[in-house]
């Protein structure tokens, strides 16, 4: 899956690229791995998610990544990247405006430049997808691909079956996490999460609710 979002946005060894809301680096760390003539910058929203990908890099003797702790939506930095890339960072915003307006403003100033988000969207009204074509002002969409919703369906069953596998090494974690008490109530919440996504995404066969990767290109 991540050389296919580095296909899709066209990234190139020796790209400056940002990665907004990296979570725990799974992209990130890919691209610096395999793409040691890059320089990457994630921001995330979580201290924990920094040092996890901060050891990686130690790990791995990766130099060409640095990680950004910070809110998105009160962000600002004086930046210019090749390849902005979003995965999974746009159903936790609320202002896709401002948001857009925020990243265009960090898109190099050539005409090749663009970035890549994936989107949750349902296929039936597409709720979603409409609303990020709506945004439309400071950027604009040259591709967009659908994924049928079955892939994230049998990852959301696999989480879910790993899950029930391992509960007596789950159990300690639920409990520091949410504390004694609100543990039980907590690991039901995950397991309501994984099986609700499982049956969604994977309704109608995956032609339902679907993933959506876009490329945009600044105005
Ligand atoms: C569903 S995860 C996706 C992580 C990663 N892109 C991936 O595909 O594995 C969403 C991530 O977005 C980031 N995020 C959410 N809200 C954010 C905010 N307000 N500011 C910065 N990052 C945020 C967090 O790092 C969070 O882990």
């Amino acid at each position: 899956m991540m050389e296919l979002y580095c296909e899709r946005s066209q990234l190139k060894d020796g790209h400056t690229v940002l990665d907004v809301g990296c979570g725990w680096g799974s992209l990130s760390l890919y691209i610096a791995q395999k793409y040691s003539a890059c320089k990457v910058t994630g921001i995330c929203n979580s201290v924990t998610q920094k040092a996890h990908i901060e050891e990686q890099c130690r790990e791995l003797q990766l130099r060409n990544l640095e990680i950004i702790v910070a809110d998105i939506s009160i962000f600002e930095m004086e930046g210019s990247y090749d390849r902005i890339l979003s995965i999974e960072m746009f159903e936790h915003m609320k202002n896709y405006g401002d948001l857009l307006k925020k990243i265009s403003r960090w898109m190099k100033d050539v005409n090749d430049d663009d970035w890549i988000t994936r989107y949750f969207f349902s296929g039936g009204t597409m709720p979603s997808v409409n609303l990020l074509l709506y945004f439309q002002d400071d950027v604009s969409v040259v591709d967009h691909w659908l994924v049928s919703g079955k892939h994230y369906a049998q990852t959301s069953g696999d989480w879910l079956k790993r899950m029930d596998e391992n509960k007596s090494s789950i159990k300690p974690i639920m409990e520091s996490t949410y504390g004694k008490d609100s543990a039980v109530k907590w690991t039901v919440y995950w397991r309501t999460f994984f099986l609700s996504v499982a049956e969604l995404f994977g309704y109608n066969n995956g032609e339902e609710w679907m993933v959506a990767h876009f490329l945009f290109k600044k105005k």
